[in-house]
């Protein structure tokens, strides 16, 4: 529900999770800024993808490419012809819309089968890219976006979804180039340096994480939607004709991965895409039950070889790989362009995935008494905090001891140290960012060693060895 979906938003700003870019200038719509809990967040769930599709697969590796990149790519890859999308402008707000997200939005408004109906119809339009019947839809729909109310539409129109820029000074012959809008291109352009230097055999995948950029025009739906966002891609490369089970591997593999971040099957679901991107000849979507609806967090395309072929086209170099592995009839299997399957995370999206699942606002009221918190149940792998250590007075030596704890524990893991306020003050505040351990130090720590470990989840206090904390964490962080 929309209310969760504001008090999510509201709480990642107190607590230093997500701003608004320039927010002192008003903001900058669609584009964002992660905060000191955010960055944390977002980092520990980009070093887990990594470690997931890197180091626990002995035939991936990764890679990082730059974002600018010569602008043939975009020509060879159909970005700069295919990469638009339908738009209309509102003549009386003179605002652009992206046809799609327009009706989407309006379908929210509607009741449940009368949505479906137009969702169906949308769909079938833009498939067949019939832009007179597309306007026609928006026209009979009477979606209202208006400051007036009237509806006066232009035409549907194509525009690109890439930004650019000018390589070089104005003076020089200054050429137009892109900020990438897939991470993809990267990994394409350098398969034959990674695959010779790595001495890589089919199958075999390259990973990679980084920004991308769009010019997304509808801007809603907090970081769900941005402008600047981050990818967590990787190719896999292998023989053409065994797209069909690979593709059925990696959705398998990828579902796997979802669902180790402690989130529930039914939380998920994979949706087919009828209508294909410009390089697909299958593809899916993984979507999430966001409190928005389920919506897509990652897609999986069986990309076949578009995008080497493409790029053997356009820059003359050979993008071959030579199979010495014997086919049926006992002859190596030879040359030719591998085929990909392509798995394609959002960050940003995950980030907000992890929040959604993680945010709970907890009644804790007892009789005559109202109470309650709000919550982050972070998975302890990918909580910003692991460990808060308070010494429960800023005296009689407990604060020495809290700090050896501290020497001793941060160099493995992010640790939180306070002093101020109530014990049950910090407590709370932790629970609100996420911190699945806290470590009170008190008297009883000086004279038997022991402190009192309260979890986040449970609320649960119990003492336990000064000693054993470190490895209590390490083990839950594993
Ligand atoms: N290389 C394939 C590719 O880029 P995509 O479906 O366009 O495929 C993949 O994007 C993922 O990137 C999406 O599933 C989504 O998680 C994320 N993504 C795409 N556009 C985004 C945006 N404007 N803001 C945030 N995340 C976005």
């Amino acid at each position: 529900d929309s209310n969760k979906f504001q008090a999510i938003i509201s709480h990642c700003k107190e607590y230093g999770f997500i701003f608004q870019s320039s927010e002192i200038y008003d903001g900058l719509s669609a584009v964002y800024d992660y905060g000191q809990n955010g960055s944390e967040l977002k980092k520990n769930i980009r070093d887990y993808w990594w470690k997931s599709m890197t180091q626990m697969h002995e035939n991936i590796v990764g890679i990082d490419a730059a974002i600018f990149m010569h602008p043939t790519t975009w020509k060879a890859s159909g970005h700069v012809d295919n990469f638009s999308d339908p738009m209309i402008d509102n003549k009386d707000s003179q605002k652009r819309y992206r046809v799609d997200h327009l009706i989407e939005a309006h379908v929210e408004t509607l009741p449940k089968e009368e949505g479906d109906k137009l969702l169906a119809k949308m769909d079938q339009l833009l498939a067949k890219e019939d832009f007179g019947g597309l306007k026609q839809l928006i026209e009979d729909s009477k979606i209202k976006c208006t400051v007036s109310g009237t509806s006066n539409w232009t035409d549907v129109r194509q525009f690109n979804l890439m930004f650019s820029t000018q390589l070089g000074s104005v003076s020089e012959e200054a050429s137009e180039i892109y900020l990438r809008p897939e991470t993809a291109q990267g990994i394409f352009v350098n398969f034959l340096n990674v695959q010779k230097t790595g001495r890589l055999r089919i199958p075999f995948g390259i990973a990679q994480v980084g920004k991308a950029f769009r010019n997304e025009i509808v801007a809603r739906q907090f970081i769900f939607r941005m402008r600047e966002f981050e990818q967590m891609e990787m190719q896999f490369f292998i023989r053409p004709g065994t797209q069909k089970e690979w593709y059925e591997y990696w959705k398998a593999e990828r579902m796997k991965w979802h669902l180790s971040l402690g989130i529930p099957a039914e939380r998920y679901r994979f949706h087919d895409h009828v209508k294909l991107a410009h390089y697909a000849d299958a593809a899916c979507d993984i979507e999430y039950d966001f409190p928005i609806g389920f919506k897509e967090v990652e897609g999986i395309h069986s990309r076949t070889d578009f995008d080497l072929r493409n790029h053997q086209e356009y820059s003359k170099k050979k993008m071959q790989y030579f199979d010495n592995d014997l086919d049926e009839s006992g002859k190596p299997y030879g040359n030719y362009i591998p085929y990909v399957i392509e798995t394609s995370i959002g960050l940003d999206r995950t980030v907000m995935m992890v929040l959604s699942q993680a945010f709970e606002e907890e009644d804790l009221s007892t009789e005559g008494k109202p109470d309650s918190r709000v919550i982050l149940k972070f998975p302890p792998r990918i909580a910003p905090v692991k460990l808060a250590i308070l010494p429960l007075v800023k005296k009689d030596g407990l604060p020495e001891i809290a700090r050896e704890l501290m020497n001793e524990c941060k160099t493995a893991f992010r640790c939180f140290y306070e002093e101020k306020d109530a014990i049950g003050k910090r407590y709370r505040r932790q629970d609100a960012i996420g911190t699945p351990f806290c470590v009170t130090i008190d008297h009883q720590t000086k004279e038997d060693g022991t402190v009192t470990i309260r979890y986040r989840d449970s609320m649960k206090q119990e003492r336990i060895s000064l000693k054993a904390v470190k490895e209590l964490v390490d083990k839950a962080i594993l």
